[in-house]
């Protein structure tokens, strides 16, 4: 059993249905973070998104382009198993990422995904099955294989899709710590609620009774008053018994340093961040590490 963060491969799930609030960045950050500490962790990324920009991100783009010709990608892995009824194990599709490639490794995704998934629905609802049968299906699947690769990991990270995909919500119901990257802004925070309320009850855990509260963390932070009073009202809602989602302390900035970063796809190095963005993702790394290990499930006092 990897020793590294003590943290017995917790499943990590960021998701958030509006689009471009940093999911991927904060995936990436975060597994390559949690890989750093000490080079002794273990990290496996899953990207269950078909912009599969994490993907590009960890691989490169020529090991990528490899992963796809050669249909070592999620959806052929899904399309093998739930349409082809094939044996199938996900573990054949791990690679080492470009950079750390002893401690991260990523399940890479393709454009072809979002064809799969749809493919996917059509093909369960012809068998009579609807959405949410669906959805179960293949966190089923993916909860199987996670048991054989969960031994090898101390952390598996799902980035997942903006919008309502069955995919992110099969890996919102197998995670055990679900992180929201959210901009404290009004368009930003109009559905938020909606999106943690939406997941706060779905669990593959048969056992689990209590309601589960998302992580929000607030991202591309400005000093400006409108951001620092939605800051304001969302540590509030974040507060006291009834509460529907907890936040992190720790803030991500809004920095060109980390935009100019999460932009270079085909980066080589390691993390590649300036000494304040290492510092708050490690802070925010701290943070996720201690949820995971107690173990990840707020119970809201009124659940
Ligand atoms: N803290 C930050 N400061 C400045 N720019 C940021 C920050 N975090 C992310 N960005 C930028 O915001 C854009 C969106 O980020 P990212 O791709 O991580 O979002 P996303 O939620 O994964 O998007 P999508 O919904 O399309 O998957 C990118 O250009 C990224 O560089
Ligand atoms: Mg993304």
């Amino acid at each position: 059993m990897p020793s590294g963060l003590n943290m017995a491969a917790k499943i990590i799930c960021v998701a958030n249905m509006k689009g471009g609030v940093g999911k991927t960045t904060m995936s990436v950050a975060l597994a390559q973070t949690l890989a750093g500490v000490g080079k002794r962790a273990k990290v496996l990324l899953i990207d269950l998104d078909a912009q599969a920009n994490a993907s590009f991100w960890l691989c490169g783009y020529a090991n990528l382009t490899a992963a796809i010709d050669s249909g070592r990608t999620v959806d052929c892995f899904l399309e093998d198993a739930i349409v082809f009824g094939k044996e199938v194990n996900l573990k054949e599709r791990v690679r080492p990422a470009k950079a750390m490639a002893e401690q991260l490794f990523v399940i890479p995704s393709s454009p072809n995904l979002r064809i799969v998934e749809r493919e996917l629905i059509v093909f369960l609802s012809r068998r009579h099955r609807n959405l949410l049968e669906v959805e179960r299906v293949a966190s089923d699947l993916l909860e199987q294989q996670l048991d054989t690769l969960r031994n090898d990991y101390d952390a598996i990270i799902f980035d997942t899709a903006p919008g309502i995909s069955a995919m992110t919500e099969a890996a919102l119901r197998l995670s055990n710590v679900l992180i929201v990257p959210t901009v404290p802004d009004y368009v930003s925070n109009l559905g938020l609620l909606a999106f943690c309320r939406s997941v706060s009850w779905s669990s593959n855990d048969r056992a689990a009774t209590a309601k589960r509260l998302p992580w929000v963390a607030a991202n591309k932070v400005k000093q400006t008053k409108h951001h620092q009073q939605m800051l304001r009202q969302m540590r509030e809602a974040a507060s006291g018994d009834g509460r529907e989602f907890n936040m992190f302390r720790t803030e991500i900035p809004s920095s060109s340093r980390i935009d100019e970063i999460a932009s270079d796809l085909d980066m080589d190095g390691e993390l590649g961040f300036d000494a304040e963005g290492a510092a708050v993702f490690a802070e925010l790394a701290r943070e996720v590490g201690e949820i995971a290990e107690r173990d990840a499930v707020s119970v809201a006092a009124t659940a």
